[in-house]
């Protein structure tokens, strides 16, 4: 029996009996074998949730009924072994956002795996090979699936079993609710949102609750994960007296540490931050809206001796290859309202945007194609270095991602001056030209799409295939 919430660590024999040489990951084999087995089970299920502890309850649809799901840790080389189990009415998928991943776990229906279908069970198993700030989501009709509360945070540590209250899991996220404190149905599947911004929340949670008071150390330094689980809404944060942190990891990977005083995500991006002095921390303030709203609070534990912050690594996973041989691919997005697409190539047709609208819910288009599963924006070898060159023509902001992969940009997001990061989703501004750079070291189908959910779903994805 697997018990909820909590893994259980395998026996010897547990770990003997799972057949390693399977792998269908090459680079996997020879640091596999001895290596513990971290157990989750995971029901998504309809749910009723209290979002303020004297509100009312409002009907959502969650993993083992907690809003955002278990936290699911583990050390960084384990096996993470996640029985999932689908009780909604529709098929669903689990992704592993940001994790270098094994391909047929990576949980994009009829890419890697068939949807798993209401009643039925689907078991993810895959290596983690890197420490960091991860995080899960449904992605099946995610516009749908993760407005109504399917997603959880997925944190790797280094070395330490468990986090400590020096090292604080921020999940955000950007509702949309109705009068009476429910989801407002009607309008998902708005062609006006899936046309603009995507959809655009009312109600601001913080790790499930609305302006919760979250206990934090007495002094001393302390570390802070944010995670945007919102379908579309950029958010933007600051402490009280905007006092600066220094960014210390992106998207789990950890980058030589840098000061700023507003963190910035958008949908499915993280951002790990150093405070230095945790006695001056009383507020999270959300600030990317003309009327900031506080988020949360934070109140000291008291008498509590917390053991200080290990240092952490500053190295990037890998450093930015040499661009000689690299393959380019270039990615025209272009749709969306006020944009400057007419007509686009669906299903083998061409046929305009208007009719592409109403008749398909299809707005956006990369390289004058409609995506999904079937658009294939690249066929690369391998060990190939290669270079998306994106070009958002488009009016809007897009937060493009890559699976099982994370890429070099020289990214605007702090600022005019251009910062190397590596990092696995990239906010572009309208009109923004960016080169996104990896090495194509992991085999398999992998989606390369917008957070926006609504954009993926209305025709922002194509698909990179290695082999
Ligand atoms: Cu967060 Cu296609 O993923
Ligand atoms: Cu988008």
């Amino acid at each position: 029996m697997i018990t909820r919430r909590q893994f259980i660590e395998s026996s010897l024999a547990a770990s003997a009996v799972f057949s390693l040489t399977a792998l269908p990951f090459a680079g996997h084999e020879a640091r596999a074998d001895g290596h513990a087995i971290r157990r989750y089970a995971l029901d998504a299920k309809p749910s009723s949730h209290q979002f303020a502890k004297d509100g009312s309850p409002t009907d959502l649809w969650l993993y083992n009924g907690e809003c955002p799901g278990p936290m699911i840790t583990a050390k960084k080389g384990e096996m993470l072994e996640v029985i999932f189990t689908n009780h909604l009415d529709q098929p669903t998928t689990l992704h592993w956002h940001g994790i270098r991943n094994i391909n047929a776990m990576d949980g994009v229906p009829d890419l890697t795996q068939a949807a798993v279908e209401p009643g039925e069970s689907f078991t993810y198993r895959f290596p983690v090979l890197d420490a960091g700030t991860f995080w899960y989501h449904a992605h099946n009709m995610a516009w749908e699936q993760v407005a109504r509360g399917l997603y959880g945070a997925l944190i790797v540590t280094e070395d330490e079993e468990a986090l400590n209250p020096r090292d604080v899991v921020i999940v955000a996220d950007d509702w949309r609710l109705d009068q009476s404190d429910q989801i407002d149905t009607e309008s998902l599947g708005s062609l006006h949102d899936w046309s603009h911004g995507g959809r655009l929340g009312n109600y601001l949670t913080i790790n499930g609750q609305s302006r919760p008071a979250m206990a934090r150390p007495g002094a001393g330094t302390m570390r802070l994960r944010l995670i945007n689980a919102s379908n579309a809404r950029v958010l933007s944060f600051q402490l009280n007296n905007r006092q600066p942190v220094q960014v210390i990891a992106l998207d789990a990977v950890p980058c030589s540490p840098f000061a700023q005083d507003t963190i910035t995500l958008a949908p499915a991006q993280r951002v790990d931050v150093l405070i230095q002095d945790a006695s001056r921390l009383d507020q999270l303030i959300e600030v990317s809206t003309s009327q900031p709203i506080d988020a949360a609070y934070f109140m000291a534990e008291s008498n509590q001796t917390v053991p200080p912050l290990k240092p952490t690594m500053a190295e990037p996973w890998y450093s930015m290859p040499a661009l000689d041989a690299a393959k380019v691919i270039d990615i025209h997005m272009q749709g969306g309202a006020m944009g400057n697409l007419s007509s686009a190539v669906f299903e083998g047709e061409e046929r305009g945007l208007r009719d592409l609208a109403q008749n398909e819910g299809k707005l956006w288009a990369f390289n004058g194609q409609v995506g999904g599963y079937d658009l294939t924006l690249a066929e690369l070898s391998l060990g190939d270095v290669v270079v998306l060159k994106v070009w958002n023509d488009s009016r809007w902001q897009h937060g493009m991602h890559l699976h099982g992969h994370h890429f070099w940009v020289a990214s605007k997001e702090f600022g005019d001056a251009p910062k190397p990061v590596l990092r696995d989703t990239y906010l572009m501004e309208p009109g923004e030209k960016a080169d996104l750079i990896f090495i194509a070291d992991n085999p398999g189908l992998w989606l390369f799409h917008c957070h926006m959910l609504e954009h993926h779903a209305a025709g922002m994805g194509g698909v990179i295939a290695i082999s």
